[in-house]
């Protein structure tokens, strides 16, 4: 699992299956536990990301971290990647394209690791995973497609210039996981909105 995992990475690594490979200075592959029962998906690297090859690792990660902090659950307990894996020149939001090429990584590491639930952080994972729009309307839900979870929430970044929003994500991540620990209980969660496949 682990070395399939590994495998993936060098695929991202030396990738270049679409233009993001031009103007990259790193690939950013996932990173984390391989065994964990969430795994976070954001929209594409940034620029510190960019320079360390590691996601969210500038300040959308630092919120990203606090929330989880706040929830009790360390960065290296869960699995953290986006839906594309080199930075869009100017942070722009990555076209359709890029995101569908790129997609099959993420196709492949939600299929070895197998999480219980993936939370969607922010509108671009809303749309390119499940076709949805408008998080903040949907945000706080349990969706369920193809007998796999998801959890929305905004994106970390969105709260860097606004309190309030670290508090929705704060709240979000804290229903996130007790959400987790009655599935790990093997109780049944309630499902927000059901997503015809
Ligand atoms: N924003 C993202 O969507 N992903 C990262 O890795 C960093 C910032
Ligand atoms: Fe490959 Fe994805 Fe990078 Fe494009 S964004 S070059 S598909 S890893």
């Amino acid at each position: 699992m682990k070395q399939k995992l590994e495998d993936i990475k060098q695929n991202v690594i030396n990738c270049t299956k679409c233009d993001l490979c031009k103007t990259r200075t790193n690939s950013v592959p996932g990173k984390g536990n391989f065994k964990s029962d969430v795994i976070f998906v954001g929209e594409a690297p940034g620029r510190n990301e960019d320079k360390n090859g590691e996601p969210f690792v500038g300040v959308a990660g630092k919120k990203l971290s606090a929330a989880l902090d706040e929830a009790g659950i360390s960065r290296e307990s869960v699995y953290i990647t986006n839906v594309v894996k080199c930075r869009p020149p100017k942070n722009r939001v990555p076209s359709t394209d890029e995101r569908e090429t790129c997609k099959e990584y993420l196709k492949q590491e939600i299929s070895i690791i197998k999480p219980k639930i993936i939370c969607i952080l922010g509108n671009t994972a809303f749309n390119s995973i499940l076709g949805g729009s408008e998080i903040t309307k949907f945000r706080g839900k349990v969706v369920r497609k193809d007998n796999q979870l998801y959890f929305l929430t905004i994106h970390p970044a969105a709260t860097i210039y606004n309190q309030q929003l670290i508090d929705v994500l704060k709240e979000d991540i804290l229903k996130l996981f007790d959400n987790i620990r009655e599935l790990k209980d093997g109780k049944e969660i309630t499902i927000d909105i059901e997503y015809a496949s």
